[in-house]
């Protein structure tokens, strides 16, 4: 097992493949998009995967594959597929937009993977396109068909934005009526690339919650599972559930499992740092897999014990702030 210096276990790598979107989520990136990075700045296939190997030989084995969307990198699934090779690993899975995602269901679900996070903000097509800048609802609305068609477990991810879709946070919650759905409701932070100025979250989870219970009244706690970031919640007789990520105006940092790699092969192992060491730097010097896993044991030793004491101190700071897309999620 690897142990941070605050004693935390971390198996949990957030892997991300690529900057680039074909979305614009209002909260995650401008309409022009962003700088994106070139192929060369880019970890290559064979630089993630042998990251992937050194670091499940330390004691990661859950992989999630992030972006931007994976799915506009080419071959993703050569990647996925490669990486659900590698021995003993528990759980990979993704977060994506759904947008390019139906066509490669079989595939994924053949490789393993028994749970999709798709993001989806809204549940009617004129706001979809209000918050994305594109007319995709429809092929989003097709990958959730194919992923419940193929036993895949769901989680809907729903940014809370004042003005944007909190109409839909009801409509969403009747969706796992009838839909073995989870979906998960999430504050708005400020990672948006500079897009808009962040005017600060009003939907807090406790807004949320209220907002939910006002028309459920029966909602019922879940127990929520040690590294959940989510808080869960059952509505009696509905096949899907529910949970509030309280991702800005709470912190997770005790229980945190997890770190980060950016698709330039930056390691994050808190995310609000800046990146404390870049692998594929490291990788395209000449450094074996000894060299590698000394880089990561000495970061995992130097982890933040509060990253989001430190973020809520610079937030009083103005200034361009990263796109969630080039930092993974
Ligand atoms: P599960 O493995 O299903 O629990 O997924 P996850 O919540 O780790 O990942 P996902 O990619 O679905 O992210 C959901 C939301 O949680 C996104 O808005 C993330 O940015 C946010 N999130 C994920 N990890 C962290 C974290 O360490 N801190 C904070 N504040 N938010 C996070
Ligand atoms: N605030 C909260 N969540 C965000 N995501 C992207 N940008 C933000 C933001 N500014 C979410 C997406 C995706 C997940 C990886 O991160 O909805 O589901
Ligand atoms: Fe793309 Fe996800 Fe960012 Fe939306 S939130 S623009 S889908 S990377």
């Amino acid at each position: 097992m690897l142990l941070d210096n605050h004693g935390r276990p971390i198996n949990y790598l957030r892997l991300a493949v690529t900057d680039r979107c074909n979305l614009r989520c209002f909260y995650c990136m401008p309409e022009h998009g962003l700088d994106w990075l070139s192929r060369a700045e880019l970890m290559s296939y064979e630089e993630m995967l042998r990251t992937c190997r050194v670091m499940m030989g330390m004691g990661i084995n859950k992989i999630r594959i992030t972006g931007g969307e994976p799915f506009v990198r080419k071959d993703i699934m050569k990647l996925m597929t490669a990486i659900s090779n590698l021995q003993g690993l528990n759980e990979l899975t993704l977060t994506t937009n759904g947008v390019l995602t139906a066509p490669y269901v079989a595939d994924l679900k053949k490789i393993g993977v028994r749970s999709v996070n798709l993001s989806l903000d809204t549940l009617d097509a004129a706001r979809f396109f209000a918050i994305t800048l594109r007319d995709e609802f429809a092929s989003v609305m097709h990958t959730m068909q194919e992923l419940l068609k193929h036993g895949i477990e769901v989680k809907i991810n729903t940014v809370v934005m004042a003005g944007k879709n909190t109409q839909d946070i009801i409509p969403l919650v009747n969706l796992t009526k009838e839909l073995p759905v989870s979906v998960r409701f999430i504050e708005e932070m400020p990672f948006n690339g500079d897009g808009h100025a962040y005017s600060g979250m009003t939907w807090d989870y406790v807004k949320i919650f209220e907002e939910i219970r006002s028309v459920f009244p029966d909602i019922q706690k879940t127990p929520d599972p040690t590294y959940s970031t989510s808080y869960n919640y059952n509505m009696p007789g509905h096949k899907g559930s529910i949970g509030i990520i309280a991702a800005y105006s709470r912190t997770f940092c005790g229980t945190c499992n997890r770190i980060r790699i950016t698709p330039q092969g930056t390691l994050k192992t808190c995310l609000y740092d800046d990146g404390v060491l870049n692998i594929k730097d490291l990788m395209r010097s000449g450094a074996d897999d000894t060299v590698l896993q000394g880089g990561l044991l000495k970061a995992m030793s130097n982890r933040e014990k509060d990253g989001w004491m430190a973020e809520l101190k610079s937030m009083q700071k103005p200034g361009k702030r990263e796109s969630m897309a080039s930092i993974g999620g």
